[in-house]
């Protein structure tokens, strides 16, 4: 992995990804500008899940080029290679389950990534992760374990654990899909005023269509993998040009 002068956060050219026979990514042409909150939707099976976990090296993928952060990931470099340790310090991933460690604090559980990847001192870590969980409205769960939260306060820690990283570019995989409607609405808050803030880059796979037209800069529509749709909200679910994406809307629920 090298170090490239380029100035979008993500930058993926003719990504390409297969498993034995089956193409999951069928060459990705995608860029996301600094600042942007880009909705990734699509059916089931559409490679979404796949690509995002391309872009922070959890998934290696075949052909293309990738740039992430500042970052060009080669294609087949393994996941456990340690040329991809810069690219992880500046990637954040908040994933569907929250995966918390159930033995630590909220307020470890936030410190962890600084304190142990960016060795970054206890005080100034700590401080940043209590203003992370103000945040997201926590501010006095920070010494309670994971166990004594809800689904939604759990992910909202989980949020706040990505943030604590100050990441170029936070990715979310259905950052809301295990919650009841009370708890997606908390989560959908937070990343709500993420991204009216425009201080992170976020890519977010949702089936949250509402939230996706209120929130996103664009949203993309990933099917068979492919990006057969790329544009803002309202053209892209209100008028798409592709008949796939046209089935597709007009089965979600807005
Ligand atoms: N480890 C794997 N081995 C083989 N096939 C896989 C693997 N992971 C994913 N796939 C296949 O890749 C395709 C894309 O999967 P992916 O999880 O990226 O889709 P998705 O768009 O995230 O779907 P969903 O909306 O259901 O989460 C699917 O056909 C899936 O079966
Ligand atoms: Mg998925």
């Amino acid at each position: 992995m090298t170090t490239t002068g380029m100035r979008a956060p993500i930058c993926a050219v003719g990504l390409r990804k297969s498993y034995g026979t089956r193409e999951v990514l069928a060459g990705i042409d995608a860029q996301v500008v600094a600042g942007e909150t880009i909705a990734l939707v699509g059916p089931s099976g559409g490679g979404k899940s796949t690509f995002l976990r391309c872009l922070n090296g959890l998934h290696a993928f075949d052909a293309g080029t990738l740039e992430v952060a500042g970052l060009s990931i080669a294609p087949a470099t393994h996941v456990s290679s340690p040329s991809l340790r810069p690219l992880r310090a500046r990637v954040g991933m908040v994933f569907q389950g929250f995966h918390l460690f159930p033995h630590l604090s909220v307020l470890e559980n936030i410190c962890l990534g600084p304190l142990h990847v960016k060795r970054e001192s206890r005080d100034r870590v700590e401080a940043r992760a209590l203003e992370l969980l103000a945040r997201v409205g926590l501010r006095d769960r920070a010494l309670a374990q994971p166990s004594m939260l809800s689904g939604g306060q759990q992910q909202r820690v989980a949020i706040a654990r990505a943030l604590a990283m100050q990441p170029e570019v936070l990715l979310l995989d259905e950052p809301t899909s295990a919650l009841d409607p009370e708890m997606r609405g908390e989560v959908l808050a937070v990343l709500r005023d993420l991204a009216h803030d425009g201080n992170t880059t976020m890519l977010i796979v949702t089936h949250e269509m509402g939230f996706a037209r209120a929130v996103a800069s664009r949203v993309w529509v990933f099917d068979g993998g492919k990006l057969v749709e790329d544009g803002p909200p309202d053209e892209v679910c209100g008028n798409p040009r592709s008949e796939r994406a046209r089935a597709f809307f007009g089965a979600a629920p807005s």
